[in-house]
């Protein structure tokens, strides 16, 4: 009898490589393909990659180094590398020998046509443990602008968007196997259909929200240049999308976006932010801050800082500038120094821990809908439309379920409640 064939998959990186991730692994078990979780035991390593930052880039080429060991001791093992780390103007074979096949960000196809030729296939293995509640859909590949720190769309290449009805049938089959909540996926998922020319994400998000048994929707990342007022009111109106906005804006000085070739300004973004607050009330908007961008003056810093502090986000990423190869800002001198990156990354964070923490502890004593997603560490875990981690105990099974949870506890990072039903 054949022996059964088992794949280890490694991870790091954006939510798009998490999605990637998640279609591999069902695909594989559709090839008779099991998960193992222990190395040794894999027919099959793939390693999903991300390259965004430097420190990204070191934790991908140390797992490299770890398997030269493996595939000495195991030749037979094959091992797939996918996602950011592979530059599709291609790989030096000699730089990574123990490597046997290289795929492109999302090539799942390609990955599973590897698997099929190479390790043959099973009968197909029955879907793991209980169907995620939550899911993701990516929506667009790629990215059509050129933010000059930015090696993503380098590896990723232009945008591409997903026909609606590829999008819409992925999403019934996601919400037939149990899903009840779906985020949808892009670099610029508000400039989602713009290489299409019929579709846009607001239509999109109209078309979801008759499905039945989907019970929310979200949408990430959004782009400055695409949030369009059509969107901000879709979104307002339908009850089932979720109010909450992932809105990069990187820095708070025009000077550092223009050199960022970001394609919009300070003032443009605070316009945007009223008219979203405005449009979908009770919203929450969460943003994505560089520090130390070649030049940053200690000026330019404060003014990102006080943007911080005006806008109130309610959460922030914050992080600080890595050249990367090939992108035009790795041109420029890297001239602010690693312990001022480092000061300017602490300042803006417990800023935006003590922000964080008012903005929840507002919702203390107040009842919030929660969707539970899975058990954590013993308590139920779930989230607000908002996008706020709630946590609470329950000796019943609540997973899946929407449930009115009061705020008991908040702290800055998550919240904690008792469900009241
Ligand atoms: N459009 C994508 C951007 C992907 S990169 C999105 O919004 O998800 C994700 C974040 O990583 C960016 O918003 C930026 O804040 C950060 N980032 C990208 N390149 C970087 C670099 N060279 N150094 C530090 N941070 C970077
Ligand atoms: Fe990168 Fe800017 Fe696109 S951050 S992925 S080039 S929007």
């Amino acid at each position: 009898m054949r022996a059964m064939k088992r794949y280890y998959l490694w991870t790091i990186g954006c939510q798009m490589n998490d999605a990637d991730a998640a279609s591999a692994g069902t695909g594989l078990m559709e090839l008779g393909l099991r998960p193992t979780a222990d190395i040794r035991q894999a027919d099959l390593v793939i390693l999903i990659t991300c390259v965004v930052r430097q420190s990204a880039e070191d934790k991908v080429l140390g797992r490299l180094s770890s398997l030269h060991g493996l595939k000495r001791e195991r030749p037979g093992v094959r091992i797939a590398v996918m996602g950011c780390f592979v530059d599709p103007q291609g790989m030096s074979p000699d730089r990574f020998p123990q490597v046997d096949a290289f795929f492109k960000p999302s090539d799942i196809a390609g990955l599973l046509q590897f698997a099929r030729e190479q390790l043959g296939s099973g009968e197909p293995a029955a879907p793991p443990e209980p169907p995620a509640v939550c899911a993701s859909v990516p929506i667009s590949y790629g990215c059509d602008h050129h933010c000059t720190y930015c090696i993503v769309r380098l590896r990723r290449g232009g945008q591409q968007s997903r026909p609606p009805a590829d999008i819409l049938a992925e999403a019934g089959r996601l919400v037939q196997d149990g899903a009840r909540e779906i985020t949808l996926l892009g670099q610029n998922v508000d400039a989602y259909g713009q290489d299409l020319g019929n579709a846009d994400l607001a239509g999109l998000l109209v078309a979801l929200h008759e499905m039945d048994g989907l019970w929310r929707i979200r949408f990430l990342t959004s782009h400055p240049a695409h949030m369009s007022p059509e969107l901000i009111r879709t979104v307002g109106r339908l009850p089932r999308v979720c109010p909450h906005f992932e809105l990069p804006v990187q820095s708070g000085d025009d000077d550092i976006l223009r050199r960022m070739g970001r394609g919009h300004t300070v003032d443009h973004y605070r316009r945007l932010v009223a008219a979203i607050r405005e449009g979908a009330p009770g919203c929450s908007i969460a943003t994505d801050i560089i520090v130390g961008f070649p030049g940053e003056s200690e000026a330019q810093f404060q003014a990102t800082y006080d943007l911080i502090a005006r806008t109130r986000f309610d959460s922030v990423h914050i992080a600080k500038y890595s050249p990367r190869p090939g992108t035009p800002a790795a041109r420029l001198p890297d001239d602010v120094s690693p312990a001022d990156k480092e000061r300017r990354r602490l300042l803006l964070e417990e800023l935006q821990t003590r922000i964080a923490g008012e903005i929840h502890a507002a919702l203390l004593g107040r009842t919030v809908e929660i969707l539970v997603e899975e058990r954590r560490r013993g308590r139920w875990k779930g989230r607000t439309v908002t996008n706020k981690l709630v946590f609470f105990d329950d000796p019943a099974d609540r997973c899946g379920q929407l449930l009115p949870v009061r705020i008991t506890w908040a702290g800055s990072w998550s919240l904690r409640g008792e469900c009241v039903e």
